[in-house]
């Protein structure tokens, strides 16, 4: 049995949400993370000092707000350089999430490199958000989608995975960890594989650049996606990581301001990158609340975090486990950050809703990936994910109401 050396987390102080809100007279319990992350003092702060004594918008104006503005977004691009360990600061592109992340590779990569009869391997963990773009363009450039079948513990079936491989493979599209299993990729593995077969290599690591540090370069992969609102930084701010080297070859995909060298009534000449992908007054401040998420994360180092989760998480996969009649979706060797069950006879919303009475906060459904949740044989479960601030009394609160539900149902 897994014991859980922290009842409060040391870092559950720094989120004033966790510390203020109360449901039905109960302090908030909030597990539900993986959908979206509170945000720390630090970053609320930073967001309000921005709008209130330095916005203005970036790369537009000469005057000194707009200048002092551009130095701190420039700022936080370099923050999430250095926090992924990309080589350079032109591999990154902000976006409004990873959702826009992973269209944005679809609709310039996907367009770029795919012709009728290429084959695009994703597999059936994904989030719909790395599935429906390449079924948009599968229909418009008539490419087949390989799907990588997933094993009844929940992980990826690799060696079926190398078996998809084929000279027809031109892009392999998967997740670092799911968002409904738990599960964490072997995706070093993945990326030389596929670079073996001459295939490009997009990871979507929206779960797994919140638990664990990243390094893109040590991985090898060409695109990382992730979100910022994951991250403890506001909404409304993305990043997709590119390969400089495979940048470079892009067509942009929205047009406007900012992507452009010049602009005449005939023809448009493009803006080096990252401005090439950034059409339009980017999210200022929410990029410069996802620097200032990193600088938090920081100052606590994610192997400290990533160490501290994982002890929470084996508390709460084990004590949830106990309850008779409880199934947990995926025990893949290796998992973490959630977990997602369902119980006997009793609906997973139901549960939802009796956990929401006592204060405690999941999300309930297919999580946006339907065909993995299909898999596992159900068509909804109830899912409690983690955050830095969650410790052993959060998992205990969520235990004793699923004990509950059970007498109640
Ligand atoms: N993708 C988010 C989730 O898993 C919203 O809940």
């Amino acid at each position: 049995m897994a014991l859980c050396e922290y009842e409060i987390s040391p870092w559950k102080k720094d989120f004033p949400i966790l510390n203020s809100t109360f449901i039905n007279k109960n302090p908030l319990v909030y597990l539900d993370s993986a959908a979206s992350a509170q945000k720390p003092e630090y970053v609320l702060n930073t967001c309000r000092k921005n709008y209130e004594t330095e916005y203005a918008n970036v790369h537009r104006g000469i005057h000194h707000l707009s200048e002092e503005e551009t130095a701190n977004f420039e700022a936080a691009r370099i923050k999430v350089q250095n926090f992924i360990k990309a080589k350079s600061p032109k591999e990154i592109i902000f976006t409004r999430g990873a959702t826009e992340s992973l269209n944005l590779a679809a609709n310039t990569l996907g367009k770029k490199i795919l012709k009728e009869g290429d084959e695009v391997i994703i597999s059936l963990m994904e989030h719909h958000a790395n599935i429906v773009p390449w079924q948009l363009l599968q229909d418009e450039k008539n490419i087949t989608i390989k799907v990588i079948p997933v094993n009844d513990d929940g992980s990826l079936d690799y060696d079926a995975f190398v078996n998809l491989l084929s000279p027809k493979t031109k892009l392999v599209a998967v997740t670092h960890m799911s968002n409904v299993l738990g599960t964490i990729n072997p995706v070093k593995e993945i990326t030389a594989k596929a670079h073996e077969a001459g295939a490009i290599v997009l990871l979507d690591g929206s779960q797994s650049v919140t638990h664990f540090p990243i390094d893109v370069t040590d991985i090898g992969c060409d695109f990382f996606a992730f979100s910022g609102h994951k991250l403890y930084a506001p909404t409304g701010i993305g990043v997709l990581y590119g390969r400089e080297e495979v940048l470079e070859d892009l067509p942009p995909w929205q047009g406007g301001g900012d992507m452009i060298k010049s602009v005449t009534m005939e023809k448009s000449v493009w803006a080096d990158i990252p401005a090439r992908f950034e059409a339009g007054t980017p999210s200022i401040v929410q990029a410069i609340g996802l620097g200032a998420a990193i600088d938090y994360l920081n100052s606590i180092g994610m192997e400290n975090i990533h160490a501290f989760e994982q002890n929470v998480f084996n508390f709460m996969y084990d004590e949830v486990k106990k309850i008779p009649g409880v199934r947990i979706l995926g025990n893949a060797p290796h998992k973490g950050g959630l977990v997602s069950m369902v119980m006997e006879n009793a609906h997973p919303q139901d549960i939802s809703m009796i956990l929401n009475q006592m204060g405690i906060a999941v999300r309930v459904g297919h999580h946006c990936a339907q065909p993995i949740t299909e898999r596992m044989g159900v068509t909804s479960s109830c899912r409690a994910s983690l955050g830095l601030y969650n410790g052993r009394k959060d998992v205990e609160a969520l235990v004793a109401g699923l004990w509950k539900v059970k007498e109640m149902l």
